[in-house]
């Protein structure tokens, strides 16, 4: 088990709002400081900070814990490395043994060693002397025209359509446990493995330490799916890396090029743009957007110039910009992605292609004057009105200004009736906020979606009540003291959500052994469980009246649910039938 006292004086010696404070900016809330939730994107802070215990809480999105916690999400660590990481930031030298003790549930070192040689198995596999061998280097070489060296300073690969990855693997000494875990081989019915990535060519992920964390596969015909891509294991998850981020990371402090696919920063890389990265298969996600903005000042974007990729670069547009960081966007004519268009115009027509990437305004000033003909009255009303939706998405009201000046202009109208339509279009997207926030917020008190307690919706009443008693647990030793006392007044059994239980327990065998902490939770819980249960933490400290009155209220309506819900569940008893039959018999 973990050296609590160490744990516990790491924790003392972090200043939460420094800690917290040097990846967002704060302001002081009476005696808590708030700011711009770094977990989701939102306008106005509900994250809030509160030193009085080290704690914060995101009333938005439910993220929440102490110090661990915190870093354990933001820096994407598990326990054991978080732990470390605030050690080292306040000083405290941690024996390299009581870490290993302390170790999670997985060894995460064997999942990278794993990684690398399944990378170096699937590199040797593509200079094979094979017919399909040859076919998958010639698909890079030739199809894609990369160098050899391209080829090898990525580490690519290929995956023989066959078993010998497993042979190969299971003979390094791995097990199928780590096998199909590390998204390297799936496990079929009869519960044999194979392999994951078969016949395609292959693309390693690397993270900033240069271990290999994940893979893409690709086929290297037109059959389906195109690209294979890892899913989350012990040391990868998709939100938290880009693809080639481990070289750009040396040339971006001034800008960075965001595109779709691996091919596309490839082609980037080896035309002279070193500073390309990818989001790995998906649309940038709110986690990649602040990995970025801690590596460069400029995002330029240069998504595929299909409707999907035009979509998506509207999305990414407004994640990039509210972690703060510039955008532009690539305007790439005459080619679907970069990759084609530096394959088919060479690498200085696409360098004088960035020299002119466009504000974001541009590009969505030039996407409306495509659409529309300004010389038929109707469609240059719906252009007016395409245009004020996008300035009304714009944040700052001194930009706001600026494109109404120069939108009005350009589609010769009066700059006032513009701004005018604009303030019409503010309104209507302000009060659509406030729905779906309150929607959003009703339905996260209905459980719905609930992935943390996902037997929430099942029996809200019994799970509401489960938070608040263990709210007041968490909050209050003598509580604890009644509650876990001689004569128990709450077990398990009263208990009835998985998540409820399983903190129960926690709670109870907790304060049996040294006493309750909340700075223990980290670890038992995944951050999203701990982040849940500093919310009952944090809800029942919001509330005047905690007393033991509430308490006791609160146990019995627990106890009165809980039977209620049982009642639900259980076949009608034998008495209950025979009253039943009774009262029948009566009546007739
Ligand atoms: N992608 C994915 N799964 C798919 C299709 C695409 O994960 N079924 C991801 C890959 O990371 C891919 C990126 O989305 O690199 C862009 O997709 P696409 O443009 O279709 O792929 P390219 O690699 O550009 O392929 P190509 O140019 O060879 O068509
Ligand atoms: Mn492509």
């Amino acid at each position: 088990m973990i050296d609590r006292a160490l744990v516990d004086e790491i924790l003392a010696r972090t200043d939460m709002e420094g800690l917290v404070g040097s990846y967002v900016t704060l302001k002081r809330a009476g005696a808590n400081y708030s700011g711009l939730c770094p977990f989701h994107s939102e306008k106005t802070p509900s994250f809030t900070v509160f030193p009085a215990d080290g704690s914060f809480y995101c009333f938005g999105c439910g993220v929440g814990g102490n110090a661990i916690t915190f870093v354990r999400r933001i820096e994407n660590l598990d326990f054991t490395e978080a732990v470390s990481h605030l050690a080292r930031r306040a000083g405290i030298r941690i024996p390299e043994t009581s870490l290993k003790s302390v170790s999670p549930q997985y060894d995460k070192n064997r999942f990278y060693e794993m990684n690398t040689k399944a990378a170096r198995f699937f590199h040797r596999a593509l200079f094979a002397d094979t017919p399909d061998a040859r076919a998958a280097l010639a698909y890079f070489t030739d199809t894609r025209k990369m160098s050899l060296a391209t080829v090898k300073h990525f580490g690519l690969g290929y995956a023989p359509n066959d078993w010998s990855f497993v042979d190969y693997m299971k003979k390094e000494g791995y097990t199928d446990e780590e096998l199909s875990l590390g998204f390297l081989c799936g496990k079929s019915e009869k519960g044999s493995l194979y392999p994951s990535f078969r016949g395609r060519v292959m693309f390693p992920i690397i993270d900033l330490s240069g271990r290999v964390i994940a893979f893409g596969g690709r086929v290297m015909d037109g059959s389906q799916p195109k690209y294979k891509n890892s899913s989350d294991t012990p040391v990868f998850h998709k939100g938290n890396n880009l693809f080639a981020l481990n070289f750009a990371h040396k040339h971006c402090a001034e800008r960075i090029i965001l595109c779709e696919g691996y091919m596309d920063v490839i082609a980037m890389h080896a035309a002279g743009f070193p500073y390309a990265v990818a989001t790995l298969g998906t649309a940038i996600r709110p986690e990649q957007a602040r990995l970025l903005s801690r590596y460069t000042k400029k995002v330029i974007l240069s998504y595929d110039s299909d409707e999907a990729g035009q979509r998506a670069t509207d999305k990414a547009i407004s994640l990039l910009e509210d972690v703060g960081l510039e955008v532009s966007v690539l305007h790439i004519e005459g080619a679907k992605d970069p990759d084609e268009y530096i394959r088919e115009r060479g690498a200085e027509s696409f360098r004088a292609l960035l020299g002119e990437s466009h504000t974001k305004f541009d590009f969505n000033f030039n996407r409306i004057l495509k659409k529309y003909d300004l010389n038929i009255p109707q469609q240059k009303i719906e252009a007016i009105d395409a245009l004020c939706d996008v300035i009304a998405g714009v944040y700052s009201s001194v930009e706001r200004e600026i494109y109404i000046a120069e939108g009005a202009k350009r589609l010769s109208v009066d700059p006032k009736n513009l701004a005018a339509d604009v303030s019409k279009k503010i309104a209507i997207r302000k009060r659509n906020a406030t729905k779906d926030e309150a929607k959003s917020a009703r339905e996260v008190l209905g459980g719905f979606g609930d992935k943390v307690n996902t037997d929430f919706a099942k029996m809200p009443r019994v799970a509401r009540l489960e938070e608040t008693v263990l709210g007041l647990l968490q909050l209050y030793p003598e509580y604890r003291t009644r509650t876990f006392g001689k004569e128990p007044l709450l077990t398990e059994d009263d208990f009835l959500t998985e998540l409820g239980k399983r903190v129960f327990c926690f709670i109870r065998d907790a304060e049996a052994e040294d006493g309750f902490d909340s700075a223990l939770l980290d670890t038992a819980f995944t951050p999203d469980e701990v982040g849940r249960i500093a919310g009952m933490r944090v809800l029942r400290l919001r509330l005047s009246d905690n007393g033991s009155a509430v308490f006791e209220e609160c146990v019995t309506a627990l106890k009165d649910a809980v039977a209620t819900e049982k009642k639900k569940d259980a076949p009608p008893s034998f008495d209950t039938l025979n009253d039943l039959l009774n009262r029948k018999r009566s009546q007739s």
